[in-house]
């Protein structure tokens, strides 16, 4: 009966019709499937949840390659059964949940060549068998937990390494005779070895050792710089100095606390010029990348933004694996007039140092940062230690102004998210993966201690599933810094218009922008469910605070920027009573003006502006509402009438006279009343 195989026969088959008797017995998804391989995987994976064998086509070709990454793939591999699929070459099981050990004798697999088990819970050590060398040409281990005990000598065809974020402890052995490689990044991890051992590795182009204890002696003891595009030094216990010259294309983030001094002089003049990821870079690119093989193929200059740019990307979208540390941006306005005048007194309220020096790289403060558009702010504190973070709702954590230096790279340009009117919003990941947008609040500069504490712990206590969290501050010297939760799918005004990510248009209309990556054609853009649920959870949003208080909490900046999206495209209300000391203190009929405006950009798609206000409340007046809807939206469906109606609710809001206007309670009701389907 076993006689009709149509794949062809191989030394193993005796083997492989009693693994196929006990496959169709125990795997209901295989049944149907004799091919070899199929039956391999099905075993390997048999202990690991969310798997599938349906994502394996059965066909009588062998398997080369196992593509799985981001799959919630939870579990143990039995690896063994891998070792039979001979054709083999690519292994991606990237940010899954895989526990366990991997076997040295995988690693031997002949035609293996590109491996990424980045991001799972893998342990123990990576071994060569010390006999023969492995083809594995790209290994990507990174965010696991591997231990100290890594042998690499085999992997000596290897040219992209990356062992990052695990806890090695020692440099791994063997790294010297990785003659190949091009691409090594060993941050993260813990290392307290000497550099030395590295030294030799002259195809080096991307070296990352920041973040460890390393140690070592410039020049001497580093890899030739002359080939190496990207460096990244920083946070290590380096001797030696930095001869300006030779370092500078590097840009200066890359020696943060290396321990190593540069050879001042030259470095601050050119500080803007040598960066070499232009943040436009650094955010811009689509989580799927190609793969680093064609990448390095290519070889070319833009090699170095694009690694960058990865783990950049990859920082960012990291947030989003555990649910509570889910990415988060804020945009925060202030009045123009007031900006204005901060920026005057800038300099007279907390004086510099150094005019010329944005990055102060020594011990004690004050320290001075610049952002892209050349303003600058400074902290005024002689220890950073010495300002304290105080963060809501994790009172153990202690966190100085010293940790959101060194988690937003001295405030550099590549962590700078945003520069809205009141001041530059940063990207940190603070220790223990606490991902935070850092607000330096411009307008705040001239308000007491004591009350910049009152006012934060006022608004830490307005919470609400459509307002964006406080989760801490920092006061240093006369800046008040609040942290948000960081915000993955940016705000409401960019995911609206499309708009290309990564220019900060500071002047204008709507203010603070966001860099995201935003998928164009993404189809939650034409749906009417997603827009009526985003306009009804910003007025739920502005009703608690309009009602739900004592007294009533105004916004006073609402637009569309300042509406941010959590990853399931539910609105947060962001800057929530950080406009306070606004001249003409608005009122609560104000915000509903703005949530009409809000809302009318919602239906139309167009970027709101006044004249835009008043041709769509003309269009609405004279019945004429459907010829202002977004043509994205899918307007044949039986919903086009819901929209009109949403639209009539802009109207209303938008009335002239304030008194015209309705409450939030009452627009609540009235766009829940529309869609019936939005449960409450
Ligand atoms: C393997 O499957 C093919 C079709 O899927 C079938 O034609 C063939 O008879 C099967 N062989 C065995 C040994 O069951
Ligand atoms: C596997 O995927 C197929 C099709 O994608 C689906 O019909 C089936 O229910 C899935 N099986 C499991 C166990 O999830
Ligand atoms: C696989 O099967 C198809 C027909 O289903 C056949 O054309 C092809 O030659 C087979 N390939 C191998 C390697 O047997
Ligand atoms: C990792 O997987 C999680 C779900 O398991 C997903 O939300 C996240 O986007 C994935 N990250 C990447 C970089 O693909
Ligand atoms: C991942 O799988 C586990 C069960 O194995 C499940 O509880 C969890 O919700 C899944 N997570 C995602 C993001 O699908
Ligand atoms: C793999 O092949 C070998 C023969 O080279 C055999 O002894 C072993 O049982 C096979 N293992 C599996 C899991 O099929
Ligand atoms: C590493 O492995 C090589 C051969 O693979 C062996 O010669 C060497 O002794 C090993 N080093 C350590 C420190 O285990
Ligand atoms: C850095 O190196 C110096 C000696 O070179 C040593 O005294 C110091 O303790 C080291 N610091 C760390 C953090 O390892
Ligand atoms: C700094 O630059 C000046 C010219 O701009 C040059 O003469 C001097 O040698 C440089 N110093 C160092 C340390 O590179
Ligand atoms: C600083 O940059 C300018 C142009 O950007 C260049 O002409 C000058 O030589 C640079 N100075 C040093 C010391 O590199
Ligand atoms: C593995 O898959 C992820 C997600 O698709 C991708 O970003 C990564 O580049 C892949 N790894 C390799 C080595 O191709
Ligand atoms: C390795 O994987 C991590 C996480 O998936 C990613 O951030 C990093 O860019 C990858 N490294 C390389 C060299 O592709």
């Amino acid at each position: 009966m076993l006689q009709t195989h149509n794949y062809k026969m191989n030394p193993f088959s005796c083997f492989i019709k009693v693994v196929l008797l006990i496959t169709l017995f125990t795997l209901s998804e295989s049944r149907n499937c004799n091919n070899t391989d199929h039956i391999l995987i099905s075993k390997a994976f048999a202990s690991v949840s969310n798997f599938n064998t349906s994502w394996f086509k059965c066909s009588n070709t062998t398997i080369s390659q196992i593509n799985l990454p981001s799959k919630n793939l939870t579990g143990t591999l039995s690896w063994n059964y891998l070792k039979n699929l001979t054709h083999i070459h690519t292994i991606n099981l990237s940010n899954n949940s895989l526990k366990g050990y991997i076997p040295t004798w995988f690693w031997s697999t002949p035609s293996l060549t590109q491996v990424d088990l980045s991001k799972n819970k893998l342990g123990g050590a990576i071994y060569g068998s010390g006999s023969g060398l492995y083809s594995a040409q790209v290994l990507n281990l990174s965010y696991n937990r591997f231990t100290n005990l890594v042998n690499l000598s085999s992997f000596s065809n290897l040219y992209v390494l990356d062992v990052s974020h695990n806890n090695l402890k020692v440099l791994p052995y063997g790294l010297s005779s990785l003659m190949k490689l091009q691409h090594l990044d060993l941050s993260s991890c813990n290392i307290s070895s000497l550099l030395k051992p590295i030294s030799d590795l002259g195809s080096l182009e991307y070296l990352d050792v920041s973040n460890n204890h390393m140690s070592g002696k410039f020049p001497n003891d580093f890899p030739p710089l002359s080939t190496i595009n990207f460096l990244n030094i920083s946070f290590n216990n380096f001797t030696g100095s930095l001869p300006y010259d030779k370092v500078q294309r590097f840009g200066n983030t890359s020696f943060i606390n290396s321990g190593m001094l540069f050879k001042h002089a030259n470095v601050t003049k050119n500080h803007t010029k040598t960066h070499h990821a232009p943040k436009t870079m650094s955010l811009h690119s689509k989580p799927k990348d190609p793969n680093p093989i064609k990448k390095h193929e290519k070889s070319e200059k833009n090699k170095k933004p694009f690694w960058k740019k990865r783990v950049f990307l990859i920082v960012v979208i990291s947030g989003t694996l555990g649910l509570m540390l889910l990415a988060i941006g804020v945009s925060i306005c202030c009045v123009y007039r007031k900006r204005k005048m901060s920026k005057k007194n800038k300099w007279a309220i907390s004086k510099p140092v150094n005019h010329h020096q944005p990055f102060k790289l020594d011990k004690s403060g004050p320290f001075a940062f610049e952002t892209e558009s050349g303003s600058s702010w400074v902290a005024d504190v002689r220890e950073p230690t010495s300002a304290a973070v105080v963060m809501f709702e994790k009172p153990l954590m202690s966190f100085t102004f010293k940790d959101l230096m060194a988690a937003t790279s001295q405030f550099g340009q590549e962590s700078l998210l945003a520069e809205g009117s009141c001041g530059p919003v940063y990207r940190a990941v603070l220790p223990g993966e606490i991902h935070v947008a850092v607000k330096v609040l411009e307008s705040a500069r001239g308000m007491s201690h004591d009350d910049a504490v009152c006012m934060f712990e006022e608004l830490s206590k307005l919470k609400h599933p459509n307002l964006l969290p406080i989760c801490g501050y920092c006061i240093a010297g006369n800046e008040k810094l609040v942290l948000y939760e960081f915000m993955a799918n940016g705000d409401l005004h960019r995911w609206l218009q499309d708009l290309p990510t990564g220019k900060t248009n500071i002047e204008d209309w709507s203010t603070d922008t966001w860099e995201y990556p935003i998928d164009s054609s993404s189809p939650e853009k034409m749906e009417w469910r997603t827009r009526h649920n985003i306009a009804v959870g910003i007025a739920r949003g502005l009703a608690y605070l309009h009602h739900a208080q004592s007294v009533p909490i105004v916004h006073g900046h609402l637009v569309p920027s300042n509406i941010l999206l959590s990853d399931y495209l539910d609105p947060r209300i962001a800057d929530v009573g950080l406009s306070h000391n606004q001249v003409n203190s608005p009122s609560t009929d104000s915000d509903v003006y703005s949530f009409g405006v809000v809302l009318i950009e919602l239906l139309t798609g167009q970027t709101s502006s006044e004249e835009m206000v008043t041709k769509t409340r003309k269009l609405v007046r004279d019945g004429r509402g459907v010829d202002a809807l977004d043509s994205r939206l899918r307007l044949g469906d039986n919903s086009v009438s819901e929209m009109v109606e949403c639209l009539r609710v802009g109207y209303l809001c938008t009335a002239e006279s304030p008194g015209k206007r309705p409450t939030m309670q009452q627009v609540l009701g009235m766009l829940k009343d529309i869609h019936p389907l939005t449960t409450d």
